[in-house]
């Protein structure tokens, strides 16, 4: 850059300047030579391109005195210089390679790149044709080419970078846009509400004291608590039954959850609601629905666990005898024990 504003300024004082702009009374137009100068871009059609041509056996050498220093002898990079090769198929991973191989979508930029700015420290000091050569021999490298194969500015667009098909057109002026730019609705916004999600069973709930609970549990009990009228001998019999669950569940005023939950007052109690316990899916629905345990209910879910609760994580096979299940239904609701 330096070069050509100090050519400017130079041939302004020694020569009789051409002004253009005759307001401020500074400067010349530029020269069609000096233009050509500056205008090196090239785009990705080859559009800009200089005739000339170079192939990888050439280009090889030129690399090797020129860039192999810095990017390696086969264009692999030593130590934290850039790596101009390898590294396909790594773009997905956590740590890509990103190469003019793997990465670089337009061949054109790479001609552009080291026209303009390598080798780095002797920037545009390298012919077209020197170019070309090195170009080739990086295509080479990356095995887009055969090494005898003469690239020029004539079938310079013939090749398909590996992501060339990896950009994508910004287009969200036209698809996002418009969504985001409409009048936010302030107030009023939702024609209805409807609850989702009850705090309790998404355990969110302050952890009560165990009486509290209690009184709460008992106030929405809808059964009747008639347990003076039942058979003992029908509740001894359902303690027995009841060996078969202890490992597992405790029964009882301020019983705790074990693997299962607690059972005091189950029947009359909601499904799934023993507090801080985890339940499966199946349970947390049934408690959505506020279902109860009823002793008709009870005894259809004791016989087939699986059944009742779709994926229960109860794993008990269930009981057969209508005897056993009698006694469990009159033991659960005395839990005397
Ligand atoms: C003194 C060390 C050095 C030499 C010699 C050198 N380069 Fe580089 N090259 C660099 C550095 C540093 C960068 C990274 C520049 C940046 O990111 O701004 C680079 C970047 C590049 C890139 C872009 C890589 C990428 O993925 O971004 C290409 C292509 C390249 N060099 C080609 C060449 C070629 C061809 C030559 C020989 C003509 C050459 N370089 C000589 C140091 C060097
Ligand atoms: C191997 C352990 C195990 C055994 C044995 C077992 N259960 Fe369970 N029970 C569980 C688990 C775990 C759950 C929670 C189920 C879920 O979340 O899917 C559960 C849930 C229940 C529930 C639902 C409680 C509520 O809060 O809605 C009742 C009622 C129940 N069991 C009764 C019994 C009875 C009665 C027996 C014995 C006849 C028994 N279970 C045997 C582990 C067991």
């Amino acid at each position: 850059m330096l070069k050509y504003l100090s050519l400017i300024i130079v041939s302004i004082l020694a020569t009789t300047p051409i002004f253009a702009d005759s307001k401020l009374g500074l400067g010349r137009t530029a020269l069609p030579s000096e233009i050509t100068a500056w205008d090196v871009d090239i785009l990705p059609d080859g559009r800009g391109l200089p005739v000339g041509n170079g192939d990888a056996i050439v280009g090889e050498e030129t690399f090797a005195n020129k860039c192999a220093s810095c990017h390696g002898d086969f264009a692999e990079g030593v130590g934290n210089w850039p790596a101009l090769a390898g590294g396909f198929d790594t773009l997905a991973d956590e740590d890509p390679v990103k190469t003019v191989g793997s990465y670089w979508p337009y061949l054109s930029t790479l001609w552009d790149y080291i026209n303009r700015s390598m080798p780095f420290g002797g920037a545009q000091t390298l012919t077209s044709d020197e170019v070309y050569s090195i170009v080739a021999y990086i295509l080479y490298s990356n095995d887009l080419i055969e090494d005898d194969f003469v690239l020029n500015e004539k079938n310079f667009q013939e090749f398909n970078m590996y992501n060339s098909n990896g950009f994508i057109i910004d287009d969200r002026k036209i698809s996002e846009y418009p969504i985001w730019s409409k009048e936010p609705c302030m107030e009023n916004c939702k024609k209805s509400t409807s609850i989702t999600k009850r705090a309790s069973i998404i355990d969110v709930t302050p952890e009560e004291t165990s009486t509290e609970v209690e009184i709460k549990q008992s106030a929405l009990s809808p059964v009747e608590k008639d347990t003076a009228s039942i058979d003992p001998k029908l509740i001894n019999a359902g303690k027995k039954v009841f060996k078969k669950c202890k490992a597992c569940h405790a029964v009882g005023e301020g019983a705790k959850n074990k693997s299962g939950p607690q059972l005091y007052e189950i029947i009359g109690r909601k499904m799934g609601t023993a507090n801080r316990y985890k339940y499966s899916k199946g349970f947390k629905v049934a408690a959505e629905e506020g279902r109860i345990w009823t002793e008709e209910l009870m005894v259809e879910f004791l016989r087939k666990p699986k059944k009742f609760i779709k994926g229960t994580k109860m794993s008990f096979g269930g009981l057969k005898k209508d005897k056993d299940l009698n006694a469990i239904v009159a033991y659960l609701k005395t839990q005397d024990n």
